[in-house]
């Protein structure tokens, strides 16, 4: 009896917990939609993809059942074959063009994928509020506040049965049961000491939160003017961090890649599958590139807003489907050529110059104090040290944040263990104690630390 009760108080945590992510959404949507379409089907873009655009799916498919559309995901073939109206439309238009079969794909998957396709093809939601934290981090304060509602729960489970059982020795002294109520069990000694330490872990967590972040900003992930994918192009595309970077090898600074490397690409990819042409229109408007007649525009840096506007929207109003995306407003009631101009001017425009032309201002990640000193060349070309050693998976990263502490403390505790490449370095070739000794089989490696890495001046001007 006591025991199904506990049982019960469980199930009722889990089905609360599991609800919150029940039913489709646009997340679990995306990725599907990436992982199993976007190779034939573009969102919204009029493309010479395999398939037709999906935007407006759901509005063609309307006059018949949810679960046609849903058949035809899963096999189109068959749900051709039954003779159905509008499935012999679009194979009429597209055959001899089969697409995939997805049997194992639920309608909640499938709803989800709808839910991401509706989504209007504007400007990324607005920014997570100022201090730069990741906004997903807010969501954690309330795991907490979930994990003690759960073991507020179970205490008051275990308390009942402490008292059940101090009533069966009552019975066997021939005392007459007591009954708590909820509200006598709830003050309790025991309950009360348990809110305190609840209430302690969740404020006690927000503070220690607070305090590591403001010193050094370890997972600062800055909104950037364009919602540039390391995932899409160090990882997808399998370009080296080098070709864009290409100054980490020689000099001290990295480097952000200037708009001029973008084009080497982006003169042929002028959409992208995710956002269409809201975010590389941008590296257009910053150097002055026509995507409709594929040349620069001479004279840009004097052209007036106006003139970029027209331009610029003229280019995303042609490439859009105009029966779906152009009259589809969004909340404020704004279409999505409108939109993507905004995203544009807000972009590019508040920047130093106060125009759109001029060169993509990021938001830097990484941010050393002045008085440290950090070298690029050093780790990359002579200690050969890789960039994921330092920056984390980069290339699965859709926002690149920044991923190691940088305080004082990393650094020297990477140079106390990491063995530096001796042998076949030129750079290495003074260090001939060194070199002896290993002959010798005196020492068996050297660290960073052996060639002077932990030395104060080494780091600090
Ligand atoms: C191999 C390429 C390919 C893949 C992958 C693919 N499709 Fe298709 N899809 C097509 C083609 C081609 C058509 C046009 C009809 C035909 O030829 O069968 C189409 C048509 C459609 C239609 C009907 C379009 C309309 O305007 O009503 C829907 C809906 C659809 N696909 C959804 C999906 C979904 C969802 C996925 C991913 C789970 C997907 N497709 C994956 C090629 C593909
Ligand atoms: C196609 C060009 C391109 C490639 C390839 C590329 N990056 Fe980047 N990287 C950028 C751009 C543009 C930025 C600035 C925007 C941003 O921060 O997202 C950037 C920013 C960064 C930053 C943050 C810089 C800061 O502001 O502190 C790091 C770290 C970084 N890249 C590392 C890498 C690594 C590691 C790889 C290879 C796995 C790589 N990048 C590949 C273009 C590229
Ligand atoms: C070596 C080639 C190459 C270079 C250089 C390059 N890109 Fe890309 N970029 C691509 C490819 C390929 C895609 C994927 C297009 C797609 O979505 O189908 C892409 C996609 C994008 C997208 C759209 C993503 C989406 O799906 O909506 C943006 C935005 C973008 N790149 C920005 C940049 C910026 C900014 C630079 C310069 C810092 C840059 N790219 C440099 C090849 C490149
Ligand atoms: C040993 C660690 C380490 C390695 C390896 C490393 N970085 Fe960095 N990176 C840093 C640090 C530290 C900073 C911050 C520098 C500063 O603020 O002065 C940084 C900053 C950056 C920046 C911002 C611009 C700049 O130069 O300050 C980019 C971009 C970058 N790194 C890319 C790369 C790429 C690409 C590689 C690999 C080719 C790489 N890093 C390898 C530690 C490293
Ligand atoms: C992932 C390991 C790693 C991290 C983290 C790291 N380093 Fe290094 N560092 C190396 C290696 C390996 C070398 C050896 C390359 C060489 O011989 O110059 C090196 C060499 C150096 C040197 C030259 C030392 C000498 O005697 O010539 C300096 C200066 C330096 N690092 C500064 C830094 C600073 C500052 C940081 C932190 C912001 C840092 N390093 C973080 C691995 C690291
Ligand atoms: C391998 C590189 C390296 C060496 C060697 C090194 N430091 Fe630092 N030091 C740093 C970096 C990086 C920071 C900045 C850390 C941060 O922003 O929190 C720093 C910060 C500091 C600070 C400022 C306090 C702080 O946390 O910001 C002091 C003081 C300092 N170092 C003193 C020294 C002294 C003294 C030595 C020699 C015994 C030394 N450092 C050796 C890399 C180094």
């Amino acid at each position: 009896m006591l025991l199904k009760r506990i049982c019960w108080v469980f199930t009722l945590v889990i089905a609360a917990s599991a609800s919150l992510h029940a039913g489709p959404t646009k997340e679990a949507g995306k990725e599907l939609f990436m992982a199993n379409c976007a190779s034939c089907h573009n969102k919204n873009m009029k493309d010479n993809l395999t398939g037709p655009a999906l935007a407006g799916v759901e509005d063609r498919w309307a006059a018949f059942p949810r679960k046609d559309l849903y058949a035809w995901i899963r096999n189109s073939q068959a749900l051709i074959a039954t003779g159905h109206p509008y499935a012999n439309e679009v194979w009429g238009k597209y055959k001899p063009t089969l697409m995939n079969n997805f049997p194992a794909l639920t309608d909640e998957q499938i709803e989800s994928m709808i839910l991401f396709i509706n989504e209007p093809g504007g400007p990324p939601p607005p920014p997570p509020p100022p201090g730069g934290a990741a906004a997903e981090e807010e969501g954690l304060p309330w795991l907490f506040i979930g994990l003690a509602g759960t073991l507020l729960l179970l205490a008051f489970a275990l308390m009942r049965i402490v008292n059940n059982l101090s009533n069966v020795s009552r019975a066997k002294d021939g005392l007459p049961p007591t009954e708590k109520t909820a509200y006598q069990l709830l003050t309790t000694k025991g309950a009360i000491a348990f809110l305190v330490f609840a209430t302690v872990l969740i404020f006690g967590y927000k503070a220690v939160d607070n305090a590591t972040r403001m010193g050094r900003e370890q997972n600062y992930k800055p909104d950037q003017p364009i919602n540039f994918s390391h995932k899409i192009h160090a990882g997808i595309n399998k370009i080296d961090c080098q070709y864009c970077h290409d100054t980490a090898r020689r000099s001290k600074q990295s480097g952000i890649p200037g708009a001029n490397t973008c084009m080497n690409c982006h003169t042929a990819v002028k959409k992208g599958t995710i956002s269409g042409t809201g975010e590389i229109t941008k590296i257009f408007a910053s150097i002055g590139y026509d995507p409709i007649t594929g040349k620069y525009m001479d004279g840009y840096d004097n052209w007036s807003e106006k003139q970029i506007e027209d331009l610029y929207k003229k280019w995303i109003g042609q490439e859009y489907m105009s029966a779906n995306s152009l009259t589809a407003l969004d909340e404020n009631g704004k279409s999505v050529v409108e939109n993507q101009w905004e995203g544009i001017v807000k972009a590019l425009k508040d920047d130093s110059n106060g125009k759109i032309q001029g060169p993509i201002e990021w938001t830097r990640v990484h941010n050393l104090p002045d008085h440290a000193y950090f070298n690029h060349s050093q780790h990359v070309a002579v200690g050969q040290v890789a960039c994921q050693k330092c920056h984390g998976k980069v290339e699965e990263m859709d926002v690149v944040f920044q991923y190691s502490t940088l305080g004082m403390g990393w650094c020297i505790s990477c140079h106390r263990e990491t063995e530096v490449k001796f042998k076949d370095n030129d750079y290495y070739k003074q260090y001939e104690r060194y070199h002896d000794e290993l002959k010798s089989g005196k020492r068996d490696k050297v660290t960073v630390e052996d060639i002077g890495g932990l030395e104060c001046q080494k780091c600090h001007y």
